[in-house]
């Protein structure tokens, strides 16, 4: 089979094709407008193109149609982006992923969506989150951080739709916030707003800077080791029958954490990997003030994932090992960061 990944130099895009490589089952092909964590990732049956899906419709045209699969996980998955540029995450995350969409089903290709569980917004009732039976609970319109999740549960309605008139064969993954290696970026000591909170916590721990709890850090997440991740797209591949047109949450329930407790767990083991405690220390600060006017965060339930065990997988790495390999990963690769900022000014990049 040939498998296309859209955003297959980010995070996830990276260690999917790590994976594909190592079973090297399939032949793969990647677009990113990002290569530099594909770094020392090659294999005879992976290609590569740098381009934008936005300015490249030929080429895209082109590769979705010698696909067998799509896999798209284009997005910006930047909280300081919800806020600061609201239009532009709603044109890559729902317009440009659309369009993605609209490819798939004109030369009849299956797509596999890379969702999120951001579209459960906060935590409603229930005691899990259930692909098929929770509502979503979304923040005020003036709220900006609410579009990102916007414009992905728009895009999953459109394709559940599409899907139910008989024009596309789709999986949608909602990812539970997956851990590993090459999550985002470091950012400098005391730099407010930018990437997902992990890289935020390790590069205070790399800088000495302080690891800034958000709203007090009240918060609960669940964590996935990004093994578990691969397995559970594995999976997705291994089932098309039983997944086609079907929504997954893909997390480990069992790896629960408040944010104020995982600051406080990675200070620990920064302290077991070290030898050293860490200079950095945890300061409060407000949401608004970290990220910009219209942020607001949630509660989040852990997921329900009974649907994708039933067909086999199941999350292996329990919150402390994800943890602790995750930050093994970033200490032995001598990861830096830059020295801290006197104003503390925003930073947050375009994952350009
Ligand atoms: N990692 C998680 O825990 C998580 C959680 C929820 C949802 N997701 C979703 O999973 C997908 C992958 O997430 P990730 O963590 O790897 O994010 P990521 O930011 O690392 O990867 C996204 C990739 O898309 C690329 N990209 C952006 N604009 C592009 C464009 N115009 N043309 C081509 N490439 C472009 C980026 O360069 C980046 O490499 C995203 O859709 C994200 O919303 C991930």
């Amino acid at each position: 089979m040939k498998i296309l990944l859209l955003g297959a130099g980010g995070f996830v895009g990276s260690h999917l094709v790590e994976h594909l490589i190592a079973r090297g089952q399939h032949d793969v092909v990647g677009v990113d407008v990002a290569e530099d964590k594909l770094e020392g990732i090659a294999g005879p049956r992976f290609s590569f193109h740098v381009a934008d899906i936005r300015c490249n419709p030929e080429l895209i045209d082109r590769l979705i149609r010698d696909a067998d699969l799509v896999v798209d996980l284009v997005a910006y998955a930047n909280p300081s982006m919800y806020v600061s540029a609201p239009l532009e995450v709603f044109d890559l995350n729902f317009i440009q992923n659309l369009e993605i969409a609209r490819r798939c089903m004109a030369h009849r290709r299956r797509l596999i969506q890379y969702s999120s569980a951001e579209i459960y917004g906060k935590a409603g009732t229930g005691a899990v989150c259930h692909e098929d039976t929770t509502d979503s609970v979304l923040g005020a319109v003036g709220k900006h951080r609410w579009i990102y999740a916007t414009g992905k549960l728009l895009l999953e309605r459109v394709l559940h739709a599409h899907g139910a008139a008989g024009d596309l064969e789709y999986t949608i993954v909602r990812p539970f916030n997956f851990l590993g290696s090459r999550i985002d970026y470091l950012v400098p000591a005391g730099a407010m707003g930018g990437p997902r909170v992990f890289p935020h916590f390790i590069s205070a721990l790399l800088s000495g800077g302080p690891i800034r709890l958000v709203n007090g850090g009240h918060v609960h997440r669940t964590f996935l080791h990004i093994e578990d991740a691969n397995q559970a797209f594995q999976t997705l591949l291994d089932h098309p029958a039983e997944t086609r047109n079907q929504i997954f949450n893909i997390g480990n329930p069992d790896n629960n954490v408040t944010i104020r407790d995982l600051a406080a767990l990675m200070v620990q083991l920064y302290e077991e990997l070290t030898g050293e405690p860490p200079v950095s220390r945890v300061e409060h600060v407000e949401g608004e003030r970290f990220y910009g006017p219209g942020y607001e965060d949630g509660d989040r339930l852990p997921p329900d994932i009974s649907k994708l065990t039933r067909l086999g997988w199941r999350p292996r790495y329990d919150l402390v090992t994800t943890l602790r390999e995750t930050m093994q990963a970033y200490l032995e690769s001598g990861a830096k960061t830059a020295p801290a900022e006197p104003n503390m000014t925003a930073v947050h990049s375009a994952p350009a």
